[in-house]
């Protein structure tokens, strides 16, 4: 069957026929390229890349200009899935006029299909702001990165009565705004469930469970490509750095015992200009 590029409409009918969404952050042209060979619904240009790619300590000092630029290279990889580029820390913090700017700017130059922002009922009105003017809205709450200083470093929300309904209120709030899917990460995988059964739009979650209507991984986690930290909820389905080490370490070797580039690497003069220039060689 030949493949069409996805739409919202095929994303809710996924979640309506019960089929797993698969969501797969990307960073750049190679990875946006296989990810849409290997059949991802969605890719995401998440503002992870400000620690995957960028060597941040957290996602806080991530910029737009980072975001396009990374948002522009997936984009030329990819025919198929659905681009959800991340509105990065402050840009729709500051007014509902900035992150209506912003998230445009994300859709005109950085040729996202939809932007996701962290946050639940109070960023309601931006949601609705942004939807209002024809910019898909992907909503993210439970473990929300860009505040982990306000949460208290990674770790697991909603764990307890009080913080699992105040997680459904933002989702509730984040759907009613108008937001076409949502991202939940780190929660119980009970609340990740209770999530995906009451909302009509698809919940794609990330350390919440197998039940929700998607999952979603950071790339590099997924590649073993990130070896600061392994959060619980991540699964390495290879460990790329030992095989991108041992790589290095053989062309550093046989560039040292000049065995590399060996006759087949090597261009060759003419057979005159060989011979005329024989006394320089
Ligand atoms: O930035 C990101 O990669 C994300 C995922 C963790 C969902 O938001």
């Amino acid at each position: 069957m030949s493949r069409k590029p996805i739409t919202l409409m095929d994303l809710q009918k996924a979640k309506d026929e019960g089929r797993k969404l698969l969501m797969l952050t990307a960073y750049d042209y190679p990875t946006s390229h296989v990810a849409d060979e290997a059949g991802m619904d969605m890719l995401l240009v998440g503002d992870s890349l400000g620690m995957v790619v960028m060597g941040l300590e957290s996602t806080i000092g991530v910029t737009m200009q980072d975001m396009l630029h990374h948002a522009k290279a997936v984009r030329r990889g990819c025919q198929y899935a659905h681009i959800t580029v991340d509105m990065p820390f402050l840009s729709y913090h500051t007014s509902i006029r900035d992150a209506v700017y912003n998230a445009g700017l994300l859709m005109k130059e950085g040729g996202a299909d939809s932007v996701k922002l962290e946050g639940g009922a109070d960023f309601a009105p931006t949601i609705e702001a942004i939807v209002k003017c024809g910019i898909p809205v992907v909503g993210h709450v439970g473990l929300t990165p860009q505040t982990t200083s306000a949460l208290s470093g990674f770790r697991a929300q909603g764990r307890d009565e009080a913080g699992a309904l105040k997680i459904l209120d933002d989702a509730l709030a984040v759907e009613a705004a108008g937001a076409f899917a949502l991202v939940v990460e780190a929660v119980p995988h009970e609340l990740g469930k209770m999530l995906s059964d009451r909302l009509r739009i698809p919940v794609i979650g990330i350390g919440a469970g197998p039940n929700t209507d998607g999952q979603v991984l950071v790339v590099n986690d997924l590649l073993g490509l990130f070896d600061r930290f392994v959060p619980k909820f991540v699964k390495q389905y290879a460990k790329l750095r030992p095989v991108i080490l041992e790589a290095l370490l053989a062309y550093k070797k046989e560039v040292q015992e000049m065995t590399f580039p060996a006759p087949e690497h090597c261009f060759n003069l003419t057979k005159e200009a060989k011979e005329a220039l024989q006394d320089l060689l």
